[in-house]
């Protein structure tokens, strides 16, 4: 291991929480991530030293607030590898993301009887804003089924792709189950017959470098808070050209170019995106949690947080009755599962009173969960600050629970 987990921990404050009697051990980062100190510090300084509106005054500290929401936009271009920063434009978080593009590019580009692709394992954030545009259009949803191991079936992908297939918009890795999408050659293949790739990045940078000019995708979102910084920050990255023939989102302020009864214009990307005004400090702390992770070995977080996944698998995989639901051999570092004779949320209250955070539910992805014939899973996913020993401590208490439903 080519670096220190325990200097790592010692970044990241909440992590010396005690839960009751017991230290924290958090195992809820596909939920949210925590914060390290130089991004909390970013937070505090923003306000105490900077805080103004942006793009709107000319005083001092407008300026200042001004150059650094510029700034974070550039640092997010670098760390996506966008080709410019116009191909950044901060929402509120993935979520928003995606009913952006539904309402900007979907409205301008898609029509009755066409057709949008998902897959099965999306999240609800990935269905539902499609569910609504097609609702509201006549455009048709089709989904890829996945497949005992929880893969895109490709083959079923290829034959729902025709010249009618306007988007195709699929997550780089499930929130639910951890499994990495092979998305170079699902955009590949929508190129084929013409169609626009988006890519649902929320559990994916966090965990590894996402080059979207190498993937060739057409956007790409994903939120702040998955990548160690503030909530309420996330990005959209569209191709400057297509952004570019987009309408506007939300109208307001800070996104016209000029505004007349007779006729208003807008701002170029990605000001024509940003209505109102945005989440200064969260693009600030956004592009402070990119410089964190950028001053870390990557590969070294990478494959620990793959040795990490593995040990997991192994321990979990002992414990009678725990059913490993994303057996795919390629995944971020997070273990779903079920255990027979006990509810998911009866596990993770139980594993609470020993301060073990995991998180239990359907996810946002119903039916992903419908398709594996289960309502709920309980889901310890991790980040590069957790131990091997935090994962014997979710062994023992999982034995136990096994014992005690037993
Ligand atoms: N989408 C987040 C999760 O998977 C909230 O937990």
């Amino acid at each position: 291991m080519s670096f220190d987990v325990t200097k790592i921990r010692e970044e990241f404050p909440i992590l010396a929480t005690q839960v009751g009697k017991k230290p924290l051990v958090y195992l809820d980062n596909a939920a949210t991530t925590q914060k390290p100190q130089e991004v909390i510090d970013v937070l505090d300084s923003y306000y105490s030293e900077t805080n103004a509106n942006i793009h709107r005054g000319v005083h001092h500290l407008a300026e200042k607030a001004t150059e650094a929401y510029e700034q974070s936009r550039r640092e997010v271009a670098q760390f996506i590898h966008a080709a410019t920063e116009d191909e950044v434009i901060f929402v509120r978080g993935t979520t928003e993301g995606i009913n952006l593009i539904a309402n900007t590019f979907g409205n301008k580009f898609i029509e009755a009887g066409d057709e949008i692709i998902i897959s099965t394992m999306e999240h609800h954030a990935n269905i539902v804003p499609w569910q609504l545009f097609c609702e509201a259009r006549g455009a048709v949803l089709k989904v890829i089924p996945v497949s005992d191991a929880g893969e895109l079936e490709m083959d079923s992908y290829e034959s729902l792709l025709s010249e009618r297939t306007k988007l195709v918009s699929v997550v780089h890795a499930s929130n639910s189950l951890g499994i990495i999408n092979p998305v170079k050659s699902i955009i590949e293949k929508a190129h084929g017959v013409g169609a626009k790739v988006l890519l649902d990045g929320a559990q994916a940078v966090g965990h590894f470098p996402v080059d979207v000019q190498e993937l060739d995708c057409d956007f790409y979102v994903f939120s702040g808070h998955k990548l160690f910084s503030a909530t309420g920050i996330g990005v959209v990255y569209g191709k400057y050209d297509l952004l570019d023939s987009m309408p506007p989102y939300q109208g307001g302020g800070d996104m016209i170019s000029r505004v007349s009864f007779e006729g208003t214009t807008y701002k170029a990307p990605p000001g024509r995106f940003e209505a109102g005004t945005p989440h200064i400090s969260g693009a600030i702390a956004l592009a402070a949690s990119i410089r964190y992770l950028e001053k870390q070995d990557r590969a070294a977080l990478l494959d620990y947080e793959h040795e990490l996944l593995e040990y997991a698998t192994e321990s979990l995989s002992e414990i009678e009755g725990l059913k490993i639901i994303g057996t795919a051999a390629k995944k971020v570092s997070l273990v779903s599962f079920t255990m027979e004779g006990t509810h998911p949320h009866d596990v993770a209250t139980v594993l609470d009173a020993d301060g073990i955070a995991v998180r239990a539910g359907h996810h946002c992805t119903q039916p992903l969960l419908q398709r594996f014939g289960v309502p709920a899973t309980a889901r310890a996913s991790f980040a590069f600050y957790n131990t091997r020993e935090e994962i014997d401590k979710l062994a023992q208490a999982l034995t136990k629970i096994q014992v005690l439903f037993a």
